[in-house]
């Protein structure tokens, strides 16, 4: 959530990494250009937060919604560890990443609920994730360990989805809502499931980190006009995050949650 959290999240990075042993790192960043009172063009990433997190150790920056509402949308896109969401009609970017390391092989996919792409957002609509899990299924491209980046609104379409892929992908970690859920799953099968990761930065009063002042005033639909500015919550910085142990097989095999 926004620059300050980003560059916070960059310094600790080369630690945590080095303290969870963690081979791969993925971030969905689609809120990190969020600088305080904003129109919706201040959502999205930048090409400057993507180059920061990249130096920092991440290997895939994920997004979602906001993936159009940046600035630097085309740069971004361009960005060969970069993924915009998969099931949607966009020529430009990538939806689907495989990257390899000393034999470690990791393809992550970012999808985009229908629940999520809200009227009057920049992103194209998404098509529906049943549908785009099977052609995902059929192109032969989820090689190595898969982890899928669900970003949804509902608790229970990440569950249908995650149960339905069961034993087909390592895990399924939901975003979008930014308040992070308690537990971690493992299924019966072997994907590890979170259903929602949560956000890094200010916790402000209701853990989204945004000031909701913006969300009340449009729930007691007080016209469009007439609404605050979003803005960034204030408080103390929280990380969310989760650590997924994989075996050899591609399956999880322990889920910790970071905070
Ligand atoms: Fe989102």
């Amino acid at each position: 959530m926004g620059p300050e959290a980003a560059k916070w999240l960059a310094g600790r990075l080369p630690q945590l990494r080095q303290q969870h042993d963690a081979n791969w790192v993925v971030v969905n960043a689609e809120n990190s250009a969020v600088t305080g009172p904003s129109p919706m063009n201040g959502f999205g990433m930048t090409a400057d937060i993507v180059d920061m997190l990249i130096d920092a150790g991440v290997d895939v920056v994920t997004g979602g919604n906001h993936s159009w509402d940046g600035p630097d949308v085309d740069q971004v896109f361009a960005h060969p560890r970069v993924l915009r969401p998969w099931n949607l009609n966009e020529t430009r970017g990538q939806g689907l990443i495989t990257v390899e390391r000393a034999g470690s092989v990791l393809t992550v996919v970012n999808l985009l609920s229908p629940t999520a792409a809200l009227p009057g957002m920049l992103s194209p609509v998404p098509e529906p994730l049943w549908p785009a899990w099977q052609a995902l299924e059929r192109s032969g491209n989820l090689r190595g360990a898969v982890l899928i980046d669900l970003h949804g609104e509902s608790p229970w379409e990440k569950a249908s989805f995650a149960t339905a892929v069961d034993g087909k992908i390592t895990a399924l970690v939901g975003t979008h809502t930014h308040d992070p859920t308690l537990r971690g799953h493992i299924l019966p099968k072997g994907t590890g499931y979170v259903t929602e990761l949560g956000m890094t930065g200010r916790l402000g009063f209701t853990g989204g980190g945004f000031d909701p002042v913006h969300f009340a005033h449009e729930f007691r639909n007080e016209g469009t006009s007439e609404l605050p500015p979003y803005e960034l919550a204030t408080g103390r910085l929280t990380l969310g995050a989760v650590v997924l142990s994989v075996s050899a097989a591609g399956k999880t095999t322990h889920i910790e949650r970071l905070s």
